[in-house]
Formats: structure tokens, C-alpha cells, sequence
């Protein structure tokens, strides 16, 4: 079932967007060539791609993680906030994908900072987690839906105390909340929430973000480590 527009959550979006979001030529040219390369038109929207950077300037981050590369442009807002001789660790197991971000990666001139691992993150987290990679600053979960769970329990682990972890899409599509027994992917981002907000080693929040064009409302998780 295809939803109606909503014309004011568009206008809303629009107007937090041109008043205090900047984007420069860089990120509208890895917006724009993702596009050309077919990649799904759903990197993050302005709005949030300015709140996940803010929060990682405030975060003071030496070590960010993020789990879905896609076509690396929140990669490159992020990788933007790092202190002098920061690191970015970016999981994305689509080798197509992988190439695409590194392109743009290199054109954003952070290759320094950023480092694509083309990787299940199924499999890549518990490696660094026996490896006793260092802890990360804040973790940035933007992948499929049906792990979350698992991938929230392995950042856990690469987390201190004071670690930030966003988690991007926790209101699924669909005309009800909180019960969509039919829909698969929405049972599962349901019953995560539920996880997050119960957990007793997270405080956390979702707050609702409004989605490209079709002013749809979704949310994002802000999840602090106790
Ligand atoms: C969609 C949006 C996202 O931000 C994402 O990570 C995956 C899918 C979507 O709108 O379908
Ligand atoms: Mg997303």
C-alpha cells in the first residue's frame, strides 16, 4: 500500500533543512553520483545527517564506527567531526557498494580517516571484538533490520561507558505502530525497540525524523552506554 504524501512534514523538513543544514559541493556530487550508479536513494535525509554529525562534534570522537556504508555519505559527515588522527571503520558487505563509497571517500579527501571493510557485520564484529579492537566513540547502526538485535548486542562490546550508538529506522512503514503481525521487518524493529528500551546497560530515545520525498515519518535511536 503506497502511502500518501504528507505535504507539511515535507514543508517542515524543508524548512529545518535550507535554514541549518550546509552541504557542500562534495556531499551534493556523492548524493548525486550515487544516484547516477543505481544505488536505493535512502542515505540518510539532511536533517539527521547534521544531528549525527553534531552529536559526533560533541562526542569529541577519536574512533567512530558505522555498520551500512551504502554510498558513504553519512560516512563522510561523520568521518568530518574525527579529532586529528581519528579513525572511521565502516562495515558494507555489497562489494559494488564498497567501490562506490571508497570513490567518494577518496573525492571527500578522507582516505586517511576512513576505512571500508567489505564484511558481514555478522562476522566482522565478533573478530573485533576477539581482536580487542579499541573502543569506539560513538557507533552508527544503518544496515538491514533482521540483525539489529545482533549487531546492537556486538556494539555493546566495542563500547565504554559514555559510548554513543545511533541507530537509524526504528519506526517502520505501515499504517499501524506497534503491531504489524503481517509485515517481517516491522515485527523485528518493534520488538528491538522493546530490547532498547528495556535494556539495563542503555538509556535511550527514538525520536522521529521525517524521510525524503515522501514526508513519511520514521525515527532514529540515540543510545547511550551506562
Ligand atoms: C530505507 C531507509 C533507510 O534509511 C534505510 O537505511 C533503509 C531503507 C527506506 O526508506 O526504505
Ligand atoms: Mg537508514
Amino acid at each position: 500500500m503506497m502511502e500518501e504524501p504528507n505535504q507539511r512534514n515535507n514543508q517542515i523538513k524543508e524548512y529545518i533543512e535550507e535554514l541549518f543544514v550546509e552541504e557542500d559541493d562534495i556531499l551534493k556530487y556523492v548524493r548525486a553520483h550515487s544516484k547516477e550508479k543505481g544505488l536505493p536513494d535512502i542515505h540518510i535525509p539532511l536533517h539527521l545527517a547534521k544531528l549525527i554529525s553534531f552529536l559526533a562534534e560533541l562526542q569529541n570522537c577519536s574512533r567512530i564506527l558505522e555498520i551500512g556504508t551504502l554510498g558513504a555519505y553519512s560516512t563522510i559527515w561523520l568521518a568530518r567531526t574525527l579529532k586529528h588522527n581519528g579513525k572511521l571503520i565502516t562495515l558494507e558487505m555489497d562489494r559494488k557498494n564498497a567501490k562506490i563509497a571508497q570513490e567518494h571517500v577518496i573525492k571527500a579527501n578522507l582516505s586517511d580517516k576512513v576505512e571500508i571493510r567489505v564484511e558481514n557485520a555478522l562476522s566482522a564484529l565478533p573478530k573485533m571484538i576477539q581482536n580487542k579492537e579499541e573502543k569506539f566513540d560513538l557507533i552508527f547502526i544503518d544496515a538491514d533490520k533482521e540483525n539489529r538485535k545482533e549487531y546492537l548486542d556486538y556494539c555493546i562490546q566495542l563500547s565504554r561507558p559514555g559510548t554513543l550508538i545511533l541507530v537509524d529506522n526504528l519506526i517502520p512503514r505501515g499504517p499501524t505502530i506497534n503491531h504489524e503481525p503481517n509485515n517481517h521487518e516491522a515485527k523485528f524493529i518493534y520488538s528491538f525497540n522493546h530490547y532498547l528500551a528495556h535494556h539495563p546497560l542503555l538509556d535511550s530515545i527514538i525520536i522521529p525524523s521525517i524521510v525524503q520525498k515522501q514526508g513519511r515519518l520514521d525515527g532514529i535511536g540515540m543510545v547511550r552506554v551506562r
